[in-house]
């Protein structure tokens, strides 16, 4: 099978190089390269951890789609060639290996960080929220987030405009605020009520549609949208 692979370091200029590999039964993406890198050529640059779909940081885009290059099956794919690029949105360091530093900056500007308030502790230390508690529930497939940066690659807003914060912010931005230990809402309302926030937000769906965890940013952002307008009129929580 040929694969297509992008190329980019340091004062070279893109391009995408091709190789052929045997695709051996059961062969993923990142397999692919790990062979490519042993025995073909050694400058290739990519990244991964854990090889089973944990931790997200092989997440590239193959066949123009953000996927996870270890659980990616060359046999799920056409046969070939396969396009191999990094993830878009994000400054790029070598061939495709991006720097994530804007997710967490993202953030940080959405003050999207845990503070503790006066529910989280309790007598017997740091204040437990059930798994069956509707407070949990509400919650629970969003902070399954692992930072891996497919939804905002996939973001035609975040390309679109540098200030939107992009899925992953807005996604953590809403398990915050529904977390009663947290005593930030306010702060965080405030953020959310910016100019290139949540209405910058189309509803298209790409970062639910790419998210290897299951999560659906949108619905995270659309709840906070409808908290924002109850809060507009005074009726709702912070
Ligand atoms: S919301 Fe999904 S796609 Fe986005 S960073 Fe988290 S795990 Fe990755
Ligand atoms: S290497 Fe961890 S998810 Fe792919």
């Amino acid at each position: 099978m040929v694969l297509k692979v992008f190329r980019w370091s340091p004062g070279s200029r893109e391009r995408l190089q091709k190789y052929w590999v045997k695709a051996l039964q059961g062969m993923t993406v990142l397999d692919a390269l790990v062979e490519l890198q042993r025995n073909s050529d050694a400058t290739l640059a990519f990244r991964y951890a854990c090889r089973v779909g944990m931790c997200g940081s092989c997440a590239m885009v193959v066949n123009g789609r953000e996927r996870w290059a270890c659980r990616t099956l060359l046999s799920n794919l056409d046969r070939g060639p396969v396009t191999v690029r990094p993830l878009y949105q994000f400054p790029l360091i070598r061939d495709l290996v991006v720097d994530m530093a804007p997710i967490k900056n993202k953030m940080l500007e959405m003050k999207a960080v845990f503070v503790p308030g006066r529910r989280a502790m309790d007598g017997d230390g740091f204040a437990l929220i059930g798994s069956r508690t509707r407070e949990r529930r509400a919650i629970d497939a969003a902070i399954e987030c692992i930072g891996c940066g497919m939804c905002v690659s996939a973001c035609t807003m975040v390309s679109h405009d540098p200030r939107f914060p992009g899925p992953a912010a807005l996604n953590r931005v809403f398990t915050l605020q529904r977390d009663s230990r947290d005593g930030a809402h306010a702060d965080r309302s405030q953020a959310v009520l910016a100019e290139d926030v949540l209405t910058r937000c189309h509803g298209q769906a790409n970062c639910t549609a790419v998210c290897p965890m299951e999560i659906s940013p949108t619905d995270s952002i659309l709840a906070l949208r409808r908290r924002a307008v109850l809060r507009l009129f005074g009726i709702g929580p912070r």
